[in-house]
């Protein structure tokens, strides 16, 4: 017999938990997560969470930035419910525990790139997403929820052209269990693991995308993974995000023969939109001969640096480099894919029942490059408003995309045997910062010959890796097929945007082929 519950919770990051936190007012919440509760993407967030609160501030700027950094391709209406939604939404994290920093009595705002205010809100510094995800953890461990941890979900069941459940296996008896819902909601984050230099943690294999494309809802703008520009690189250390935030105080990016190189590339130097610094960093290795570039903050006071970074501060310091007398070694990293399963304004996919929230979702809020510290922002917003709408009674689903495609059908010839180091290198080399055609075409044929020598997946490693593979295609796919650069995509043989790509590449599954 499936067990049932009112909703149904994929993913104990921010989005899970705080859609679960809501939903439990009204009804029977199950939260499922793969590993432990707080094995999650959301506890590495550093730099914060953005809201247009300051006195010099509104909703409007916060929108026009939001606008700008997306490159044509931010869905407007849904980047409006952002940002206006912020302050309230700030003020449920306060009520749920979360303790932002203040000064002088006021919550105090860091400053990011690409914003034109000040309006992002830390806590502990440096440490906002884990003291959020401890925040609602402990909350939800000691509410009505419940929580079945190890659980990873294999399966969306579809009847009658609904998500009615979930198959999912307990990774330590090995059993397989249906759980059923009225409301399933997936909210288990990005893919950054499918890259060999990420900021994310191990969990970030993009199983909600793998799972919702399987199950017939549509994905897009998978092409779009933004790559964060400064995360350290010490040889053997183990990748790790310097926050924007240490930019937004002041810090400079200098090149290996101590020249501050950002301006030569934008008028917005180290606080250009992501995607140009990062760019221009590789640029810049490139002219240089090395695999790295410096952040420099030597010229800000000791104490400011380690008040307000102190958790960078410290693991710096334990691999060797004293940020304050000494500038850390950084490169670009995979960080947060803008793209996922498509969903309306109201949290909805395409496929009646089945809900996504957080970085999982593409709700159009990012376009072609999130606006730092735009993410926590949308976890929450959208969350509020998929339980808002499960009350609503059933609008759903999103309406289908006309002229969604499904991925080719290709030869898999000399498959060999696919590994997770394997899929994370073809990704760096061929779907990376830099693309081109001919790169990409060999990584979605390489993609689809591994996941056709695939055995049936059995556990958590092997299901991880059949939807990393998946979530690789696609994103290779649909960056093949863009046949232009903006924002966060940029191809050396198009090199511009086109007018006539202002649009969304999206997939829908029409046939069994390729999953
Ligand atoms: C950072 O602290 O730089 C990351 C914040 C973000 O990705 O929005």
């Amino acid at each position: 017999m499936p067990q049932r519950f009112d909703y149904i919770v994929v993913g104990s990051g921010i989005a899970g938990l705080y859609a679960a936190l809501l939903a439990r007012r009204h009804g029977s919440v199950c939260v499922l997560t793969k590993g432990s509760i707080d094995e999650c993407n959301t506890k590495y967030a550093q730099g914060g969470i953005a809201a247009a609160v300051g006195r010099d501030d509104g909703p409007e700027l916060h929108l026009q930035d939001t606008i700008a950094a997306g490159a044509g391709l931010v869905d407007v209406d849904a980047a409006r419910i952002l940002v206006e939604a912020a302050a309230d939404r700030i003020h449920d994290l306060v009520d749920f525990g979360v303790p932002f920093d203040s000064s002088d009595g006021e919550v105090a705002l860091g400053r990011e790139a690409a914003h034109s205010r000040s309006r992002i809100l830390h806590a502990g510094g440096d440490s906002t997403g884990a003291h959020i995800e401890l925040s609602l953890s402990a909350l939800a461990r000691m509410s009505r929820i419940t929580i079945k941890e190890y659980v990873q979900v294999e399966q969306i069941v579809v009847e009658g052209g609904r998500a009615a459940g979930l198959m999912a296996l307990d990774t330590r008896t090995s059993a397989t269990e249906r759980f059923d819902a009225g409301a399933i909601v997936l909210a288990t984050g990005g893919c950054g693991q499918l890259f060999r230099v990420s900021t994310n943690p191990d969990v970030t294999t993009g199983d909600g995308i793998a799972l919702a494309y399987r199950a017939g809802a549509e994905v897009q703008d998978m092409e779009f993974i933004q790559f964060h520009p400064t995360a350290l690189k010490i040889p053997g250390v183990p990748i790790f995000l310097i926050s924007e935030a240490v930019r937004g105080e002041g810090g400079v990016l200098r090149n290996a023969a101590g020249e501050r190189f950002m301006p030569r590339y934008s008028e917005q130097a180290e606080l250009a939109p992501r995607d140009v610094v990062a760019r221009s960093i590789v640029s810049e290795m490139a002219a240089t001969g090395t695999d790295r570039v410096f952040l420099d903050v030597t010229h800000l006071a000791a104490s400011r640096i380690t008040a307000r970074f102190p958790q960078i501060y410290r693991y710096c310091l334990d691999h060797g480099v004293d940020m304050t007398t000494q500038p850390i070694p950084v490169s670009p990293a995979a960080h947060y894919l803008m793209g996922g399963v498509r969903t309306n304004t109201w949290g909805e996919t395409t496929l009646a029942g089945l809900y996504a929230c957080g970085e999982v979702a593409c709700t159009g809020v990012h376009g072609a490059n999130r606006l730092a510290s735009n993410s926590l922002l949308e976890t929450v917003v959208f969350a509020k408003r998929v339980v808002e709408r499960t009350l609503a009674g059933d609008g759903g689903p999103a309406p289908p995309t006309d002229g969604a495609r499904d991925l080719a059908p290709l030869a898999h010839e000399g498959a060999g045997t696919p590994d997770r180091p394997s899929l994370q290198a073809l990704m760096w080399d061929t779907v990376g910062i830099v693309r081109d055609g001919p790169g990409l075409r060999r990584a979605t044929h390489q993609l689809a010959a591994w996941r056709a020598g695939l055995p049936a997946p059995h556990d958590r490693p092997s299901h991880e890796l059949a939807n990393m593979l998946l979530a690789g295609r696609l994103m290779a796919e649909a960056a093949l097929v863009r046949e232009e650069s903006r924002g966060a995509h940029y191809r050396t043989d198009f090199p511009e945007p086109r007018e006539e790509w202002r649009r969304h590449v999206v997939f829908r599954r029409e046939s069994p082929h390729a999953a």
